[in-house]
């Protein structure tokens, strides 16, 4: 990027928490960044809070865009939607051919694809880049993926690697792949990020419910987890979410907090994207669908008074069963971790995004929302081998799965039997089992088409599709 003094060389747009704190961010780092906001206050805020002053605010789109080298480098960071189409629209008038537009929000991939279309028919480049790790990954280092053209990211490559965690000297982002590649794997990034979460949220049910600890014991558990193997940042946060009470009081935030969970969408679009691929994704598919199913909080409530007859608790060895329900755990992450990347290696054929899943799980290990301890045997296996087909496949990965397998089933069965609610653990030994057999059942769902559809069977060891008269046609 050329440099000429009194220029600024990385723009952003929107100054709320993201956009002000990847910006102090960049200016710890020594770039000289201008921000935009049409709230004047969030660029007054933005300069006081730079320590090294190399961050300007600006309330004028002009002013802003004027006071950026070229070839200019703009992050916008607004809500997904319409409103990105009529920020480009905005800045249009006031960019060159060959500036750069990155668009650092959750936008669903499809509106990428055409943003990246629309802008590079013009003459401009469009980046669609997934961020993770919220606020504080922001200011202090985040995940970054991002999708486009490969000559323009390699403009802005310093700025990013600058600003990202850090893994072993390693920077958290890399080039991610052409056009809508970044915001596709940032999708699944979240996908995951449900799956995981869900996986926490029937754990706590099992301590609760089915071993009736308290939280103080509940907490102790997630602590001792993530001093171990599965040290995750979703296990730190929660262990301390488990230790903050309500202001003013005796007890835990948490048991104020309503049972219905709210979704902004990623997590969905995940399960919606994975059916047009045929890739499985059951225990993300069913996170999603329990986030729905706690929203139906009235329904619930009566469905309880109809049938929650049985007082669901485990009569079990506490020892014993948490050293059990540790390996379920780690099994069943594994499990989500190995359908994301399936999906990811399934949409790279499907989309011509030659993703390098090794790199991805490689930044994925700082930084971001799903970052864990396990993330470094996903990098070696896909580093080891870049054709792998599925991530339960590499030798080392399957010796962690078999070694965890006895205490996942002993933990899903009884707690299923005891009435309690895991589904997300059920969904993760149900498409292992089904994965792991060389025969499914499919041949009778074949069979039942062809019955009442004439959908047509294949038949083993012949070439060809074939249909049966199952039963006589009746005369009449
Ligand atoms: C991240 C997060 C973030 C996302 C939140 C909200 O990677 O930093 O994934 O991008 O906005 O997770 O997601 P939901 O509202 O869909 O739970």
């Amino acid at each position: 990027m050329s440099e000429t003094t009194d220029k600024y060389s990385f723009g952003m747009i929107g100054l709320g928490t993201m956009g002000r704190n990847l910006l102090l961010n960049m200016g710890d780092h020594g770039v000289k960044g201008a921000g935009f906001d049409k709230d004047a206050s969030k660029g007054a805020l933005l300069e006081q809070e730079s320590k090294h002053g190399n961050l300007k605010g600006f309330s004028d789109v002009k002013a802003f865009t004027e006071s950026l080298s070229s070839p200019k480098a703009i992050m916008m960071l607004v809500p997904a939607g319409k409103i990105v189409d009529d920020v480009i629209a905005e800045l249009l008038p006031l960019l060159d051919k060959g500036d750069i537009l990155i668009d650092g929000g959750n936008s669903h991939f499809t509106d990428t694809n055409r943003r990246v279309e629309e802008l590079e028919a013009k003459g401009f480049h469009f980046f669609g880049m997934g961020i993770s790790g919220g606020e504080e990954g922001a200011r202090r280092g985040p995940s970054m993926m991002p999708g486009g053209d490969k000559d323009a990211y390699n403009v802005m490559k310093p700025i990013l690697e600058s600003i990202a965690a850090k893994v072993d000297g390693a920077p958290c982002v890399t080039y991610i792949g052409p056009g809508a590649s970044g915001h596709f794997v940032k999708m699944v990034h979240n996908g995951i990020e449900y799956g995981i979460m869900q996986l926490i949220a029937e754990t706590y049910e099992i301590l609760k419910t089915g071993l009736k600890l308290d939280n103080e014991a509940i907490r102790k558990v997630f602590l001792k987890w993530n001093e171990g193997r599965l040290k995750s940042f979703l296990l730190e946060i929660t262990k301390d979410i488990f230790a903050y009470k309500a202001p003013g009081t005796d007890h835990l935030l948490l048991d104020d907090i309503k049972d219905e969970a709210k979704a902004k969408g990623t997590g969905k679009w995940t399960s919606q994207v994975a059916m047009d691929l045929q890739a499985p994704i059951p225990t993300i598919d069913t996170a999603v669908s329990m986030r729905d199913l706690s929203k139906y909080k009235e329904t619930r409530l009566e469905a309880a008074k109809v049938y929650s007859k049985e007082a669901p608790s485990l009569d079990v060895n506490a020892d014993e069963f948490l050293e059990s329900l540790e390996q379920a755990y780690y099994f069943s992450t594994v499990i989500t971790y190995a359908q994301g990347m399936f999906m990811l290696s399934n949409a790279s054929k499907e989309y011509n995004y030659d993703l390098h899943l090794g790199e991805i799980a490689k930044i994925w290990r700082g930084g971001c929302i799903i970052r864990s301890e396990f993330l470094n045997d996903i990098y070696n296996a896909y580093n080891s081998n870049a054709k792998l087909s599925h991530l339960l496949l590499d030798a080392g990965v399957e010796k962690l799965v078999s070694a965890a397998l006895p205490g996942a089933r002993k933990v899903i069965s009884s707690v299923i039997a005891a009435g309690i609610a895991a589904p997300s653990y059920a969904a993760s030994i149900s498409y292992f089992d089904n994965f792991r057999t060389g025969r499914m059942p499919s041949n009778l769902t074949q069979a039942q088409r062809d019955y009442f559809g004439a959908h047509t069977y294949e038949l083993v060891g012949k070439e060809g599709t074939f249909h049966t008269q199952w039963v006589p046609k009746s005369n009449d």
